[in-house]
Protein backbone atom coordinates (compact mmCIF):
# COMPACT_ATOMS: atom_id res chain seq x y z
CA UNK A 1 0.00 0.00 0.00
CA UNK A 2 2.54 2.56 0.68
CA UNK A 3 4.92 1.91 -2.46
CA UNK A 4 1.45 2.36 -4.61
CA UNK A 5 0.40 5.39 -2.64
CA UNK A 6 4.28 6.79 -2.87
CA UNK A 7 3.88 5.84 -6.62
CA UNK A 8 0.22 7.91 -6.54
CA UNK A 9 -1.37 5.03 -8.08
CA UNK A 10 -4.57 3.98 -7.33
CA UNK A 11 -4.87 1.02 -4.31
CA UNK A 12 -7.12 -1.82 -3.40
CA UNK A 13 -6.22 -3.52 -0.06
CA UNK A 14 -7.69 -6.69 0.66
CA UNK A 15 -7.54 -8.85 4.19
CA UNK A 16 -9.80 -10.65 6.35
CA UNK A 17 -8.16 -9.71 9.44
CA UNK A 18 -9.91 -6.29 10.67
CA UNK A 19 -6.23 -5.14 12.93
CA UNK A 20 -4.81 -5.39 9.24
CA UNK A 21 -7.33 -3.61 7.96
CA UNK A 22 -7.56 -0.52 10.34
CA UNK A 23 -3.55 -0.60 9.80
CA UNK A 24 -4.13 0.22 6.62
CA UNK A 25 -6.91 2.93 7.46
CA UNK A 26 -4.74 4.59 9.28
CA UNK A 27 -2.05 4.62 6.62
CA UNK A 28 -4.85 6.03 4.65
CA UNK A 29 -5.76 8.67 7.06
CA UNK A 30 -2.25 9.64 7.44
CA UNK A 31 -2.06 9.86 3.69
CA UNK A 32 -4.52 12.13 3.27
CA UNK A 33 -3.43 14.87 5.99
CA UNK A 34 -5.78 13.51 9.15
CA UNK A 35 -4.18 15.99 12.12
CA UNK A 36 -2.17 13.26 13.95
CA UNK A 37 -0.51 15.96 15.74
CA UNK A 38 -3.51 17.13 17.46
CA UNK A 39 -4.98 14.31 18.26
CA UNK A 40 -1.79 12.87 20.10
CA UNK A 41 -1.37 16.56 21.98
CA UNK A 42 -5.43 15.43 23.12
CA UNK A 43 -4.45 12.03 24.25
CA UNK A 44 -1.68 12.71 26.02
CA UNK A 45 -2.91 15.81 28.01
CA UNK A 46 -6.35 13.39 28.78
CA UNK A 47 -4.45 10.19 30.28
CA UNK A 48 -2.49 12.69 32.01
CA UNK A 49 -6.22 13.78 33.92
CA UNK A 50 -7.48 10.41 34.13
CA UNK A 51 -6.85 8.99 37.81
CA UNK A 52 -10.03 6.60 37.36
CA UNK A 53 -9.57 2.81 37.72
CA UNK A 54 -11.64 1.47 36.00
CA UNK A 55 -12.01 -1.10 33.02
CA UNK A 56 -13.43 -0.22 30.57
CA UNK A 57 -13.42 -4.16 28.11
CA UNK A 58 -14.84 -7.36 29.06
CA UNK A 59 -13.22 -10.24 27.17
CA UNK A 60 -12.74 -13.93 27.18
CA UNK A 61 -9.38 -14.19 28.96
CA UNK A 62 -8.90 -10.49 30.08
CA UNK A 63 -7.31 -11.46 33.41
CA UNK A 64 -5.61 -14.11 32.17
CA UNK A 65 -3.64 -12.22 29.62
CA UNK A 66 -3.48 -8.75 31.65
CA UNK A 67 -3.48 -8.07 35.14
CA UNK A 68 -5.59 -5.44 36.85
CA UNK A 69 -3.28 -2.97 37.31
CA UNK A 70 -2.32 -3.03 33.67
CA UNK A 71 -6.29 -3.27 32.62
CA UNK A 72 -6.78 -0.31 34.54
CA UNK A 73 -3.69 1.85 32.73
CA UNK A 74 -4.48 0.57 29.36
CA UNK A 75 -8.21 1.82 30.20
CA UNK A 76 -7.32 5.43 30.59
CA UNK A 77 -5.14 5.00 27.57
CA UNK A 78 -8.14 3.73 25.41
CA UNK A 79 -10.48 6.56 26.90
CA UNK A 80 -7.84 9.02 26.03
CA UNK A 81 -7.72 8.34 22.53
CA UNK A 82 -11.47 7.66 22.40
CA UNK A 83 -11.97 11.25 23.48
CA UNK A 84 -10.37 12.47 19.90
CA UNK A 85 -13.43 13.55 17.75
CA UNK A 86 -12.00 12.78 14.51
CA UNK A 87 -12.18 8.79 13.29
CA UNK A 88 -9.14 8.67 10.90
CA UNK A 89 -6.46 10.12 13.60
CA UNK A 90 -8.24 8.16 15.95
CA UNK A 91 -7.17 4.74 13.85
CA UNK A 92 -3.63 6.09 13.80
CA UNK A 93 -3.90 6.80 17.39
CA UNK A 94 -5.14 2.64 17.69
CA UNK A 95 -2.21 1.10 16.12
CA UNK A 96 0.39 2.85 18.51
CA UNK A 97 -2.16 1.30 21.14
CA UNK A 98 -2.16 -2.33 19.43
CA UNK A 99 1.55 -2.35 19.72
CA UNK A 100 1.63 -1.19 23.46
CA UNK A 101 -0.77 -4.37 23.83
CA UNK A 102 1.50 -6.65 22.19
CA UNK A 103 4.38 -5.72 24.16
CA UNK A 104 2.70 -5.36 27.74
CA UNK A 105 0.08 -8.09 27.63
CA UNK A 106 1.25 -11.20 29.63
CA UNK A 107 1.59 -13.34 25.96
CA UNK A 108 4.98 -14.33 24.76
CA UNK A 109 6.26 -11.56 22.23
CA UNK A 110 8.45 -14.14 20.59
CA UNK A 111 5.65 -16.27 19.13
CA UNK A 112 2.55 -15.84 17.27
CA UNK A 113 0.66 -17.71 19.26
CA UNK A 114 -1.28 -16.72 22.36
CA UNK A 115 1.53 -18.36 24.95
CA UNK A 116 1.40 -17.24 28.38
CA UNK A 117 4.90 -15.36 30.10
CA UNK A 118 6.65 -16.53 32.49
CA UNK A 119 6.37 -13.70 35.19
CA UNK A 120 9.11 -12.28 35.80
CA UNK A 121 9.51 -11.41 32.03
CA UNK A 122 6.13 -9.43 32.40
CA UNK A 123 6.05 -5.77 31.79
CA UNK A 124 5.38 -3.77 35.01
CA UNK A 125 2.24 -2.01 34.86
CA UNK A 126 3.68 1.74 35.67
CA UNK A 127 5.23 1.01 32.92
CA UNK A 128 2.66 0.48 30.18
CA UNK A 129 1.84 4.54 29.97
CA UNK A 130 5.22 5.20 29.02
CA UNK A 131 5.63 2.40 26.09
CA UNK A 132 2.37 3.90 24.71
CA UNK A 133 3.93 7.37 24.84
CA UNK A 134 6.97 6.24 23.08
CA UNK A 135 5.27 4.50 20.53
CA UNK A 136 3.48 7.56 19.94
CA UNK A 137 6.29 9.89 19.09
CA UNK A 138 8.11 6.74 17.12
CA UNK A 139 4.47 7.09 14.91
CA UNK A 140 4.54 10.58 14.84
CA UNK A 141 8.03 10.82 13.72
CA UNK A 142 7.50 8.10 10.89
CA UNK A 143 4.26 9.88 9.98
CA UNK A 144 6.62 13.08 9.49
CA UNK A 145 9.20 10.95 6.95
CA UNK A 146 6.38 9.61 5.21
CA UNK A 147 4.71 13.00 4.68
CA UNK A 148 8.25 14.22 3.40
CA UNK A 149 8.26 11.92 0.83
CA UNK A 150 4.63 12.69 -0.78
CA UNK A 151 4.99 16.39 -0.31
CA UNK A 152 5.77 16.47 -4.23
CA UNK A 153 4.12 13.91 -5.57
CA UNK A 154 3.28 14.64 -8.87
CA UNK A 155 0.22 13.21 -9.44
CA UNK A 156 -3.52 13.47 -7.62
CA UNK A 157 -4.19 11.86 -4.42
CA UNK A 158 -4.66 8.46 -5.37
CA UNK A 159 -7.93 6.47 -4.60
CA UNK A 160 -7.89 4.37 -1.65
CA UNK A 161 -10.34 1.17 -1.28
CA UNK A 162 -9.93 -1.01 1.76
CA UNK A 163 -12.20 -4.32 1.98
CA UNK A 164 -12.16 -6.39 4.90
CA UNK A 165 -13.44 -9.72 3.86
CA UNK A 166 -12.62 -13.42 2.39
CA UNK A 167 -9.89 -12.78 -0.50
CA UNK A 168 -12.08 -15.55 -2.34
CA UNK A 169 -15.12 -13.91 -2.53
CA UNK A 170 -14.09 -9.82 -1.77
CA UNK A 171 -14.72 -7.49 -5.03
CA UNK A 172 -11.50 -6.68 -5.23
CA UNK A 173 -11.73 -5.58 -9.10
CA UNK A 174 -11.42 -1.87 -10.64
CA UNK A 175 -13.15 -1.35 -13.53
CA UNK A 176 -11.39 0.75 -16.08
CA UNK A 177 -8.57 0.57 -14.68
CA UNK A 178 -5.72 0.46 -17.36
CA UNK A 179 -2.85 -2.62 -16.14
CA UNK A 180 -3.35 -4.00 -12.66
CA UNK A 181 -0.16 -4.90 -10.22
CA UNK A 182 -1.28 -7.91 -7.31
CA UNK A 183 1.49 -7.72 -4.80
CA UNK A 184 0.76 -10.39 -2.32
CA UNK A 185 2.62 -12.60 0.09
CA UNK A 186 0.18 -14.95 1.40
CA UNK A 187 -0.07 -17.13 4.16
CA UNK A 188 1.15 -20.43 4.63
CA UNK A 189 -1.15 -22.59 4.99
CA UNK A 190 -2.26 -24.58 8.57
CA UNK A 191 -2.64 -21.25 10.54
CA UNK A 192 -2.73 -23.51 14.01
CA UNK A 193 1.23 -24.71 13.37
CA UNK A 194 2.23 -22.20 10.93
CA UNK A 195 1.73 -18.47 12.06
CA UNK A 196 -1.92 -17.56 13.58
CA UNK A 197 -2.42 -14.16 12.52
CA UNK A 198 -5.55 -14.35 14.20
CA UNK A 199 -4.79 -15.05 17.44
CA UNK A 200 -1.81 -12.72 17.16
CA UNK A 201 -4.20 -9.81 16.42
CA UNK A 202 -7.10 -11.20 19.47
CA UNK A 203 -5.70 -8.90 22.24
CA UNK A 204 -6.04 -5.86 20.18
CA UNK A 205 -8.91 -6.34 18.45
CA UNK A 206 -10.83 -6.84 21.70
CA UNK A 207 -9.53 -4.31 23.25
CA UNK A 208 -10.09 -1.42 20.30
CA UNK A 209 -13.96 -0.57 20.08
CA UNK A 210 -16.22 -1.99 17.71
CA UNK A 211 -17.25 1.62 16.75
CA UNK A 212 -13.71 2.14 14.56
CA UNK A 213 -13.20 -1.64 13.39
CA UNK A 214 -14.47 -3.30 10.48
CA UNK A 215 -18.30 -4.84 11.41
CA UNK A 216 -16.90 -8.60 10.60
CA UNK A 217 -14.40 -7.95 13.54
CA UNK A 218 -16.98 -8.97 15.81
CA UNK A 219 -17.66 -12.78 14.92
CA UNK A 220 -14.28 -12.99 13.52
CA UNK A 221 -12.78 -12.53 17.19
CA UNK A 222 -15.84 -14.33 19.39
CA UNK A 223 -12.76 -17.12 20.50
CA UNK A 224 -8.98 -16.55 20.11
CA UNK A 225 -9.53 -19.08 17.08
CA UNK A 226 -12.31 -17.67 15.07
CA UNK A 227 -10.28 -15.31 12.62
CA UNK A 228 -7.52 -18.22 11.59
CA UNK A 229 -10.33 -20.76 10.96
CA UNK A 230 -12.29 -18.37 8.80
CA UNK A 231 -8.82 -17.71 7.13
CA UNK A 232 -7.67 -19.15 4.07
CA UNK A 233 -6.50 -23.22 5.01
CA UNK A 234 -8.21 -22.24 8.35
CA UNK A 235 -11.24 -25.04 7.71
CA UNK A 236 -11.51 -28.54 7.29
CA UNK A 237 -14.83 -28.75 6.52
CA UNK A 238 -14.87 -30.97 2.76
CA UNK A 239 -11.44 -30.74 2.76
CA UNK A 240 -11.48 -34.36 0.94
CA UNK A 241 -13.30 -32.93 -1.99
CA UNK A 242 -11.92 -30.08 -1.82
CA UNK A 243 -8.40 -31.88 -2.56
CA UNK A 244 -9.79 -33.21 -5.35
CA UNK A 245 -10.53 -30.35 -7.07
CA UNK A 246 -7.12 -29.14 -6.61
CA UNK A 247 -5.84 -31.94 -8.36
CA UNK A 248 -3.87 -31.66 -12.20
CA UNK A 249 -3.49 -28.20 -11.83
CA UNK A 250 -0.02 -28.00 -9.91
CA UNK A 251 2.46 -30.70 -11.09
CA UNK A 252 4.41 -30.22 -7.98
CA UNK A 253 1.71 -30.36 -5.39
CA UNK A 254 0.68 -33.60 -7.41
CA UNK A 255 4.11 -34.97 -6.81
CA UNK A 256 4.41 -33.51 -3.14
CA UNK A 257 0.79 -35.52 -2.61
CA UNK A 258 2.31 -38.33 -4.00
CA UNK A 259 5.37 -38.63 -2.40
CA UNK A 260 3.89 -38.32 0.83
CA UNK A 261 0.89 -40.92 0.05
CA UNK A 262 3.48 -43.25 -1.04
CA UNK A 263 5.49 -43.52 2.66
CA UNK A 264 2.43 -43.82 4.55
CA UNK A 265 2.29 -39.73 5.46
CA UNK A 266 -1.40 -39.00 3.28
CA UNK A 267 -2.98 -37.93 6.32
CA UNK A 268 -1.02 -35.91 7.64
CA UNK A 269 -0.50 -33.38 4.93
CA UNK A 270 -4.38 -33.54 4.30
CA UNK A 271 -3.99 -29.57 5.68
CA UNK A 272 -1.51 -28.41 2.90
CA UNK A 273 -4.15 -30.03 0.10
CA UNK A 274 -6.85 -28.25 1.76
CA UNK A 275 -5.18 -24.81 2.05
CA UNK A 276 -3.86 -24.94 -1.81
CA UNK A 277 -7.41 -25.36 -2.51
CA UNK A 278 -8.60 -22.45 -0.61
CA UNK A 279 -5.57 -20.64 -2.24
CA UNK A 280 -6.29 -21.78 -5.99
CA UNK A 281 -9.50 -20.82 -4.96
CA UNK A 282 -8.16 -16.94 -4.08
CA UNK A 283 -6.11 -17.08 -7.24
CA UNK A 284 -8.77 -18.08 -9.28
CA UNK A 285 -11.58 -15.41 -8.14
CA UNK A 286 -8.92 -13.10 -8.62
CA UNK A 287 -8.45 -13.67 -11.98
CA UNK A 288 -11.55 -13.70 -12.91
CA UNK A 289 -12.95 -10.78 -11.49
CA UNK A 290 -9.87 -8.77 -12.56
CA UNK A 291 -9.54 -10.38 -16.04
CA UNK A 292 -7.46 -7.27 -18.00
CA UNK A 293 -3.64 -6.85 -17.92
CA UNK A 294 -1.46 -7.42 -15.10
CA UNK A 295 1.39 -8.21 -13.33
CA UNK A 296 1.37 -10.86 -9.98
CA UNK A 297 3.73 -10.35 -7.28
CA UNK A 298 3.78 -13.30 -5.04
CA UNK A 299 6.18 -14.02 -1.92
CA UNK A 300 5.76 -17.30 -0.74
CA UNK A 301 7.88 -19.43 2.08
CA UNK A 302 8.46 -23.07 1.53
CA UNK A 303 7.59 -24.47 4.84
CA UNK A 304 7.56 -28.59 5.90
CA UNK A 305 4.22 -30.08 7.02
CA UNK A 306 5.51 -33.96 7.96
CA UNK A 307 8.88 -33.75 7.54
CA UNK A 308 8.50 -32.89 4.11
CA UNK A 309 9.18 -29.76 2.54
CA UNK A 310 6.22 -27.98 0.66
CA UNK A 311 7.15 -26.54 -2.41
CA UNK A 312 4.83 -23.40 -2.37
CA UNK A 313 6.96 -21.24 -3.97
CA UNK A 314 6.84 -23.89 -7.21
CA UNK A 315 2.94 -24.94 -6.31
CA UNK A 316 2.06 -20.81 -6.12
CA UNK A 317 4.04 -19.86 -9.94
CA UNK A 318 2.36 -23.26 -11.59
CA UNK A 319 -1.12 -22.34 -10.41
CA UNK A 320 -0.37 -18.55 -11.64
CA UNK A 321 0.13 -20.23 -14.86
CA UNK A 322 -3.07 -22.76 -15.07
CA UNK A 323 -4.73 -19.49 -14.90
CA UNK A 324 -3.67 -18.21 -18.12
CA UNK A 325 0.08 -16.32 -16.55
CA UNK A 326 3.29 -16.12 -18.01
CA UNK A 327 6.56 -17.05 -15.20
CA UNK A 328 8.79 -14.03 -16.01
CA UNK A 329 10.60 -14.32 -12.94
CA UNK A 330 11.51 -15.05 -9.35
CA UNK A 331 13.76 -14.02 -6.79
CA UNK A 332 14.91 -15.83 -3.41
CA UNK A 333 16.81 -14.41 -0.38
CA UNK A 334 17.07 -14.99 2.98
CA UNK A 335 14.74 -13.05 5.09
CA UNK A 336 16.16 -9.59 6.95
CA UNK A 337 15.71 -9.98 11.09
CA UNK A 338 12.40 -9.23 11.61
CA UNK A 339 11.04 -6.93 14.41
CA UNK A 340 8.41 -9.65 14.47
CA UNK A 341 8.11 -13.29 15.96
CA UNK A 342 11.35 -15.58 15.50
CA UNK A 343 10.17 -18.99 17.13
CA UNK A 344 7.79 -21.74 15.21
CA UNK A 345 7.69 -25.24 14.69
CA UNK A 346 8.26 -24.17 10.85
CA UNK A 347 12.35 -23.11 11.24
CA UNK A 348 14.03 -22.91 7.93
CA UNK A 349 10.69 -21.06 6.06
CA UNK A 350 10.84 -17.86 8.08
CA UNK A 351 14.74 -17.46 6.94
CA UNK A 352 14.10 -17.45 3.14
CA UNK A 353 11.08 -16.69 0.55
CA UNK A 354 10.46 -16.63 -2.88
CA UNK A 355 8.95 -13.89 -4.89
CA UNK A 356 7.22 -14.71 -7.92
CA UNK A 357 6.61 -12.23 -10.64
CA UNK A 358 3.71 -13.62 -13.19
CA UNK A 359 2.47 -11.52 -16.25
CA UNK A 360 -0.87 -11.87 -17.68
CA UNK A 361 -0.73 -9.75 -21.13
C1 LIG B 1 1.78 -13.29 5.14
S1 LIG B 1 0.45 -12.18 5.55
C2 LIG B 1 0.68 -10.96 4.31
C3 LIG B 1 -0.09 -9.72 4.50
C4 LIG B 1 0.06 -8.65 3.43
N1 LIG B 1 -1.18 -7.88 3.40
C5 LIG B 1 0.30 -9.19 2.04
O1 LIG B 1 -0.67 -9.53 1.32
O2 LIG B 1 1.46 -9.31 1.67
C6 LIG B 1 -0.96 -13.12 5.01
C7 LIG B 1 -2.27 -12.38 5.22
O3 LIG B 1 -3.31 -13.15 4.60
C8 LIG B 1 -4.51 -12.86 5.32
N2 LIG B 1 -5.54 -13.86 4.97
C9 LIG B 1 -5.58 -15.18 5.29
N3 LIG B 1 -6.68 -15.75 4.80
C10 LIG B 1 -7.35 -14.78 4.13
C11 LIG B 1 -8.57 -14.77 3.40
N4 LIG B 1 -9.32 -15.86 3.27
N5 LIG B 1 -8.96 -13.60 2.85
C12 LIG B 1 -8.21 -12.48 2.97
N6 LIG B 1 -7.05 -12.44 3.66
C13 LIG B 1 -6.63 -13.57 4.23
C14 LIG B 1 -4.06 -12.88 6.77
O4 LIG B 1 -4.99 -12.21 7.60
C15 LIG B 1 -2.70 -12.19 6.67
O5 LIG B 1 -2.79 -10.81 6.95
Amino acid sequence: MTEALLRGLDFTGVDINPLAVLVCEAKAAIDDGANVEGAAQTILLAIRADDAFSVDVAFPGLSKWFDEPAAVRLSRIRRAIMSVEDQPSRKVMWTAFAETIRVCSNSRTSTYKLHLRSPHDRVDADRITSVFEANLCQTLQRIGAYRTLIADRARRSPDIQLICDDVRRASVGRPGSVHQILVTSPPYGDNGTTIPYGQFSYLAIRWIPACDLHARAKPLTASTHSLDTASLGGSLKEARSKADKVKGISPSLDAFIEAADADGRGSRIRKVANFMADFLEALRHLRETSPGSAHWVLTTGNRTAAGLLVPFDAICNEMACYLGGKSVASLHRRVPGKRMPSRNNMGAMITSETTTVVEFA
